[in-house]
């Protein structure tokens, strides 16, 4: 199971949990009946990273897989100038695929009312942001994640940070009516 929760808006430190006061959790069920977001935790404990994939459709689909880390000593000077792009809310043409190989980090998605929900990812952790969503992303306290990025076909990782240019997208109107939500 991912753990996800309804989060404060603004946040005050993005590398925290930011829970609402009393916390409101979201179950896996109403994280896709909300969002359209596939999710789902892969016991790595007896098989190597890509065998533990075989058995997702979502994944297997997927011919383009790399391996990226995130952290300041992999990172140096480039650490703080990506998180903070990665946090700039944004939304892609495509499929956001990752498989989290350890650490940890929040993917903060928009929900039907346009809330923000924030979605913690550790190890085994398979998730599957639907094209045109506006999301985000960053580390969290620990400040480490190493992740597998998978993709159908040529990979197009280019973020339209939301606004109205992005709003005008067809994969946003795609998203909005395949989904049934109603977001603005
Ligand atoms: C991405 C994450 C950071 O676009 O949302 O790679
Ligand atoms: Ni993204």
């Amino acid at each position: 199971m991912v753990r996800a929760w309804y989060m404060q808006d603004p946040v005050k430190d993005q590398f925290l949990e930011n829970h609402l006061d009393p916390p409101q959790i979201v179950s896996q069920e109403d994280l896709h009946k909300r969002t359209g977001i596939f999710s789902a935790h892969i016991d790595l404990a007896s098989t190597n990273e890509n065998d533990a994939l075989q058995n997702i459709p979502q994944a297997s689909q997927c011919g383009y897989r790399d391996v990226v880390e995130i952290s300041p000593e992999k990172m140096g000077d480039e650490f703080n100038k990506k998180v903070a792009i990665f946090f700039d809310e944004h939304l892609h043409t495509d499929e956001e695929v990752r498989f989290i190989l350890a650490g940890s980090g929040y993917f903060d998605v928009r929900d039907c009312d346009d809330k923000w929900i924030r979605i913690a990812c550790e190890r085994g952790d398979f998730i599957v942001l639907p094209a045109g969503i506006y999301h985000r992303f960053t580390v969290d306290g620990r400040k480490y994640i190493k992740a597998m990025r998978l993709f159908a076909g040529v990979p197009v990782w280019t973020p339209h940070n939301r606004g109205q240019a992005a709003d005008q997208l067809p994969a946003r109107d795609a998203y909005l009516s395949k989904h049934g939500l109603s977001v603005l």
